[in-house]
């Protein structure tokens, strides 16, 4: 077992006072990496429903707040497209773009605005949909489909530590880190940041799931190889972080 001393470590402060006259890559005048990781030419993009659209999540969001609680089991019903369109746009969806292009403002916070994920979708019941991984577009407000495996739900639960559950949901959210989009501004400081905002985005996805009768379970034990071989990131300049696994349940909003 590695010393506790790097983990504690990272949950301190950190050397602002260093970080004020550090020559980070913002304050060199380095391009600020893309807000939002490329796609390919030719992908099959989906769109989904508009922000202004949007019909559900209508309940208080003090009764929202009061039903917050982790769900493992979920019934067979699928989501509806305008339901996942409404859960990314909570989780992740793009109000704006500020600081000349280099930021954007989104409907969670985040360290310096710096939005430092992506969101991949293991696509199992959504009404319309074709099973299989997809990707969220936040500047578009758009999926993009990567591909289909018949053994993607099996292989998402068995990387989340064979939790058996996250192979029933309907659908499993998983947030990958880009840690330069933080570290561009923040060096050392932004990985502490980093993980304080994969938590904001996840609440939100709670109280969003909670207000459609849809139940989440957020999933933080995960082996990160197996995860990173799943989506077929690098896992070095982008890693999975987290998951939500969200299913409808039996209680009706
Ligand atoms: C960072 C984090 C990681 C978690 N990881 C898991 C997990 O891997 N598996 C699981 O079943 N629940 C996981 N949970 C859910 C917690 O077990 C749950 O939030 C806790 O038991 C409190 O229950 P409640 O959310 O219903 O209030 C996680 C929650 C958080 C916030």
């Amino acid at each position: 077992m590695e010393s506790m001393e790097s983990g504690r470590k990272l949950l301190e402060a950190g050397p602002w006072g260093e970080w004020l006259k550090q020559d980070t890559d913002q304050r060199k005048k380095l391009p600020p990496p893309p807000l939002q990781k490329p796609y390919p030419e030719n992908a099959k993009l989906i769109d989904l429903v508009a922000p202004k659209d949007l019909t559900v999540g209508q309940i208080p969001l003090i009764e929202a707040i009061n039903r917050r609680r982790s769900h493992r089991r979920y019934t067979a019903e699928a989501l509806t497209l305008e339901e996942l369109s409404f859960l990314l746009w909570a989780a992740q969806g793009v109000r704006g773009i500020a600081e000349k292009g280099a930021a954007t403002r989104r409907t969670v916070p985040s360290g310096g605005s710096r939005h430092p994920f992506e969101v991949y979708l293991v696509v199992n019941r959504v009404t319309g949909l074709e099973p299989g991984l997809y990707r969220y577009l936040p500047l578009d407000h758009k999926l993009c489909f990567l591909w289909a495996d018949s053994e993607l739900n099996k292989k998402t639960a068995q990387a989340c530590l064979k939790q058996a559950f996250v192979g029933k949901g309907a659908v499993v959210f998983i947030w990958t880190a880009l840690p330069y989009r933080a570290e561009w501004r923040y060096t050392i400081l932004a990985h502490k940041m980093i993980a304080m905002d994969a938590g904001h985005s996840c609440q939100n996805l709670y109280l969003a799931s909670g207000s459609i009768s849809a139940g989440i379970c957020a999933i933080g034990a995960y082996n990160q190889e197996e995860l990173d071989t799943l989506l077929k990131v690098d896992g070095t300049e982008e890693f999975a972080i987290y998951a939500g696994v969200v299913g409808k349940i039996k209680t009706k909003v």
